[in-house]
């Protein structure tokens, strides 16, 4: 056990294509967003004192042992515990988060990410990336019901990824022809993600035929978009960027924030723009292929909480 503080961070992630789609098997892009991370500071305690977690954006305190079963930060240490096979340790584990919360951006799998790296290397041990992806999406299982894993994927190995639910034992990592820049746009209105899940669930089981044809569709979409950006041809993604998003519509996961966002960005020179995550509310994500200042400049008129310029590369 460290007698020092350890910290450890996770960014934040971009659903570029196949949101939704994704949990019924079909493939899905997502890239980290480095722009934003999470944070999880570990300092030790005094002996008996136990582990207190601390999320200071949240005004949250607890103790691992006052904690109910199903608190995803408790979780999330415990679960990490069982798998290092290490008791509970003295210490106090403070969180910090600059990703916007239910805001389609992954905020819960980074925070969870973060809080496992920072008690693994605090107890002398290393995880691999697969281990902590692994470990984060049994958190996100409870944030999200029934998570594809893309989430834990994409934040734990922190690079593009091509995703095929859970026939990959392993992810593709995408490899990127020529560098694009992306804007993520932020619309304010949080959306928890698990009911854009449950709610596209119940329409499936409503209509399966119907749901299934949207989610090939979006799956066709996908594969081509990988074609393009392994390629280098940043140029073919707008068009393919309009398409997902218009399929999301007709999924009803669009909202007349995000549709308003989608076009403000157009208007302003990206040659693509859609809602990314789950819906509802949170961010949309737009391809600029020349300087984004005019569109970042109309996004924030148009009342986008936040703007990031991220490069995919
Ligand atoms: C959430 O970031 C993406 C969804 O496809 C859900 C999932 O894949 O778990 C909406």
């Amino acid at each position: 056990m460290s007698d020092r503080p350890i910290q450890s961070s996770a960014p934040g992630k971009a659903i570029l294509f196949g949101e939704h789609a994704v949990v019924y098997g079909q493939p899905a892009i997502a890239v980290p967003v480095l722009e934003v991370a999470a944070r999880a500071v570990i300092v030790p305690a005094p002996t008996g004192a136990g582990l207190s977690l601390v999320a200071t954006d949240l005004e949250e305190r607890l103790r691992l042992k006052d904690a109910p079963p199903w608190e995803p930060l408790a979780f999330a240490v415990r679960h990490a515990l069982r798998h290092l096979g290490e008791p509970e340790p003295d210490a106090t584990i403070v969180i910090r988060s600059s990703i916007p919360i239910a805001g389609g951006l992954g905020s819960g799998a980074a925070v969870s990410a973060a809080i496992v790296r920072a008690l693994a290397s605090f107890l002398g041990h290393s995880l691999s990336r697969e281990e902590v992806s692994r470990l984060v999406f049994e958190v996100e299982k409870i944030h999200h019901g029934t998570p594809s894993g893309i989430d834990n994927t994409v934040i734990a190995f922190e690079q593009p990824v091509y995703f095929v639910g859970r026939e990959s034992a392993r992810p593709e990592l995408l490899s990127v022809g020529a560098p694009f820049t992306l804007l993520i746009v932020d619309s304010g209105r949080p959306s928890p993600t698990k009911r854009l899940v449950s709610r596209v669930r119940g329409d499936w089981h409503r209509d399966p035929d119907g749901l299934g044809a949207l989610f090939r569709q979006i799956g066709a979409v996908v594969r081509e978009a990988r074609g393009h950006i392994e390629s280098g041809d940043a140029g073919a993604l707008g068009l393919l960027m309009d398409e997902n998003h218009r399929l999301l519509i007709e999924l009803g996961v669009s909202s007349p924030t995000l549709d308003r966002l989608v076009q403000v960005a157009k208007a302003a020179g990206a040659s693509g723009a859609k809602l990314s995550g789950a819906g509802g509310g949170g961010c949309i994500v737009a391809l600029i292929e020349t300087d984004g200042s005019d569109a970042i400049k109309a996004l924030r008129k148009a009342g986008a909480a936040r703007v990031i310029q991220t490069t995919v590369e």
